[in-house]
């Protein structure tokens, strides 16, 4: 018997129709999406049908879906894109040393690398950063967010859900404070698609990380939703793929597992919310039952993803705890 896998906010397995879905692409459809022929035209048509599925699973337009080689690219696109947009008025000053103008972003401590690392990058440039604390269940204060506004804030970064925890951060109301100051907002939501409903007109944010990995598809592809009219400097530079918004053949095969993954998460909510929920809950209630108060759990008791469950064990080190139980693949934390 493999063990029993309970580490889906590391990765999930690829889905099979998921798997179905790609391999014509990895066969027959082999050719280069910019091609004027109908080689070319059955792989530009194919990225078109993926960015479609994509942009309905959060409510997007396609136009506003910018492929990447996964989350961790997507939000570094966000982050530094936006930062580095207008090099005349920020980025040269940058070089020039710390500038009372300089840019500033806002950020919790509690996201994921691929938030905190190019913000802490764009911080040795010069810019000035704000890491806001989060309360006991892991979720970050409004209006903390309010109270870190400077005039020169050009960026607020705050994932949607955390990896580890699974609080849900409130964006909404994030974004409604940032609107008032024409302040972009950057929401990493890695964890949360095809878990809980997710549509980025009613959270009001600008850019949205999407991870292929943690929603069926395979490690290596993502996306960026990017709003119509906000300008993003390219990490890469090159041809004019992806609108001129990064450079590179796109990967044909991955996109459409991408895509298809996102059709089938759609549609699976919000059916799939209460059934992780029920899961996570028959879990979470055997432990009380075996463990008593010698379980606490981690993360919001009730806004948090429906499909995790994080407990200290009272006197265990998490790491040995679960050494001693090979027959459970799961996690002390962020892979
Ligand atoms: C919250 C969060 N953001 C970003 C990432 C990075 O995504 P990727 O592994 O596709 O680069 C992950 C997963 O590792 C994640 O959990």
């Amino acid at each position: 018997m493999p063990p029993i896998y309970l580490d889906y906010n590391a990765t999930t397995p690829i889905d099979p129709p998921v798997v179905e879905s790609m391999l014509p692409y990895l066969r027959e459809h082999f050719g280069n999406p910019s091609s004027a022929h109908a080689y070319g035209k059955a792989a530009h048509e194919a990225v078109e049908k993926a960015r479609r599925q994509v942009a309905a699973l959060i409510g997007a337009q396609p136009d506003e879906i910018v492929f990447t080689g996964g989350g961790s690219e997507a939000s570094n696109q966000a982050i530094k894109g936006t930062c580095l947009r207008r090099p005349r008025s920020f980025f040269a000053r940058l070089f020039g040393g710390r500038s009372p103008d300089a840019v500033h972003i806002i950020t919790t401590a509690v996201e994921h690398p691929a938030t905190l690392e190019p913000v802490a990058f764009l911080g040795r440039l010069g810019a000035s950063v704000t890491i806001l604390p989060v309360d006991w269940f892991g979720s970050v204060d409004p209006d903390d967010v309010k109270r870190a506004i400077v005039p020169r804030t050009r960026l607020v970064t705050i994932m949607h859900s955390n990896n580890e925890v699974g609080t849900l951060m409130p964006i909404r109301e994030i974004a409604a404070i940032c609107r008032e100051s024409g302040i972009l907002v950057h929401t990493d939501c890695a964890q949360s698609l095809g878990k809980v409903h997710v549509n980025v007109t009613e959270l009001g944010v600008d850019l949205l990380t999407i991870a292929g990995h943690k929603l069926y598809a395979p490690k290596g592809v993502g996306a960026l939703f990017v709003r119509r009219g906000v300008q993003l400097e390219p990490l890469i530079h090159g041809a004019g793929h992806e609108s001129g918004r990064r450079a590179g053949t796109e990967n044909v095969p991955y996109l459409v597992g991408l895509g298809t993954a996102a059709e089938i998460a759609r549609e699976s909510l919000p059916a799939a919310t209460e059934k992780l929920k029920r899961l996570r809950d028959r879990l979470h209630e055997a432990l009380k039952v075996a463990l008593g108060d010698r379980i606490i759990l981690n993360g919001h008791p009730e806004k948090r993803l429906p499909n995790t469950l994080n407990v200290n064990f009272v006197g265990h080190i998490g790491s040995e705890f679960l050494m001693k139980v090979p027959e459970i693949a799961a996690s002390t934390g962020s892979a």
